[in-house]
């Protein structure tokens, strides 16, 4: 059959083709003026440490790219870095590796910043957007840790070709070389963003970092203080004690520490964050495929960062982040991402309105299912499952509904039932 192109005039016999018809969801997003093509932004991190790698970044689909940060000269023992330097725990042992890769482990890291001084961190943003062009936003990451140096490193980056800036007050372990900057020194944010507020020519975010008391507090003095966007982005820090040796794993210090599973540790603070801020947020704590991209705009966020991600899944994964956010929003029927910007935060109850001691909750087992391995009674506290011969049964009077051995039930022989109320 033939295929008519134009459906005004389809004619008998014809085919219309619905190519023309089917609209792409709109990835697009904006802070600052500046336009990004998608929202999703490789994170300040390895894979941006020079402008080869920013080029690969938005090669690989990404809207923009985060480059590494620049450490003011008092940190630059952060600079070299220890070899090796990156610890995974609980990855490569996942069964089906290297096809199958976990959701849950754990990146242990101590890179601290950009290997590059200050002239050369210029040039090289200046190579990275004379490279991208209009194909993707350059970020240039500053990070000082006195007054003085804010103000160099923002003089300096007014004169490149950067984009947008990100005042980076979030490194998770720079204070433990004895340098008060990073998540050592996130209380002094808003007055930071307001002194750079007044010499950066260009628009601004702030990466603010978790490890303090109240990370949505500061992330709202920073909007006072004239930021254009927060990014919440900023991992843990911590190691892990080889029991052989008596020493942390690795380099023998703290490091970075985080992986996918932070997700919910990040969601709920930019769920928080988007409540109280009017400027744009940038997300991004634990992402690993597409549908965290979508979790963290549905909490509020505006852009959303990979940095783990980035660098076990490699540049390309952005491409088919986008691909399939496209996708699902196209069959949704999502027309942009203001359509699912923040809609989850509705259904994001505070713990003083969740519904507590509901009637008739109880735990209930499919006979049909359950192999009688026994999983759920080690774990029920209530003493509420015996293993028989025909399987596991439920005494309904002593099951608390906590719902453990659902969870934990291998053969999802174990489910919950509500008998009243
Ligand atoms: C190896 C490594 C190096 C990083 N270097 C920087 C950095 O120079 N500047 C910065 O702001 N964040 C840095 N980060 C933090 C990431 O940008 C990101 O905020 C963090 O990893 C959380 O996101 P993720 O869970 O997607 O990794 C680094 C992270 C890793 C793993
Ligand atoms: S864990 Fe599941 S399969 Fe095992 S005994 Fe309990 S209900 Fe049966
Ligand atoms: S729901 Fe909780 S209390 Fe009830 S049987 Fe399962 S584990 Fe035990």
């Amino acid at each position: 059959m033939r295929k008519c192109f134009d459906k005004s005039i389809c004619g008998p016999g014809q085919q219309r083709d619905y190519r023309e018809d089917k609209r792409m969801a709109d990835l697009t997003a904006e802070i600052g003026g500046v336009k990004f093509k998608n929202p999703i932004v490789v994170g300040s991190a390895s894979p941006t440490m020079d402008y080869v790698g920013m080029r690969e970044g938005i090669e690989g689909g990404a809207g923009a790219v985060i480059g590494k940060s620049l450490f003011g000269d008092s940190g630059k023992l952060g600079r070299k870095y220890p070899r090796p330097r990156f610890r995974l725990f609980d990855y490569k042992d996942y069964p089906g590796y290297p096809d199958k890769l976990p959701h849950a482990f754990t990146l242990n890291s101590l890179e601290e910043c950009s290997r590059f001084g200050y002239e050369e961190y210029m040039a090289d943003i200046n190579k990275a957007k004379q490279e991208v062009g209009e194909r993707g936003t350059i970020i240039a990451s500053l990070s000082g840790a006195t007054m003085d140096e804010w103000d160099t490193m923002c003089h300096m980056v007014n004169e490149t070709q950067a984009d947008f800036v990100e005042l980076n007050i979030s490194c998770p372990f720079a204070a433990d070389m004895g340098v008060t900057m990073g998540a050592g020194d996130v209380d002094r944010a808003p007055t930071i963003a307001k002194a750079c507020s007044k010499i950066l020519s260009k628009p601004f975010s702030v990466k603010i970092s978790p490890q303090t008391s109240d990370p949505v507090e500061i992330a709202l003095a920073v909007e006072k203080a004239g930021a254009c966007a927060v990014n919440l982005s900023a991992r843990l820090s911590g190691f892990v004690i080889d029991i052989e040796t008596a020493a942390p794993y690795g380099w023998g210090s703290i490091g970075g520490y985080g992986g996918p599973y932070l997700i919910g540790y990040g969601l709920k603070f930019v769920s928080q964050a988007a409540r109280k801020l009017s400027i744009p947020i940038i997300s991004g704590l634990g992402v690993w495929e597409w549908q965290d991209i979508i979790r963290y705009i549905m909490a509020g966020a505006t852009l959303v960062q990979s940095g783990v991600g980035i660098m076990l899944q490699g540049y390309g994964v952005s491409k088919k982040w986008a691909e399939a956010m496209s996708n699902w929003m196209d069959q949704k029927g999502y027309e942009s991402l203001d359509d699912i910007r923040g809609i989850a935060l509705p259904n994001i109850i505070t713990t003083d309105f969740v519904e507590r001691d509901p009637e008739g909750v109880h735990a209930a087992i499919d006979t049909n299912k359950c192999n009688k391995c026994g999983v759920c009674k080690r774990s029920c506290f209530y003493d509420a499952i015996k293993v028989t011969r025909t399987g596991a049964i439920i005494n309904a009077n002593k099951c608390d509904g906590c719902g453990m051995c659902v969870e934990v039930c291998p053969q999802d022989a174990a489910y919950m039932v509500k008998t009243r109320g």
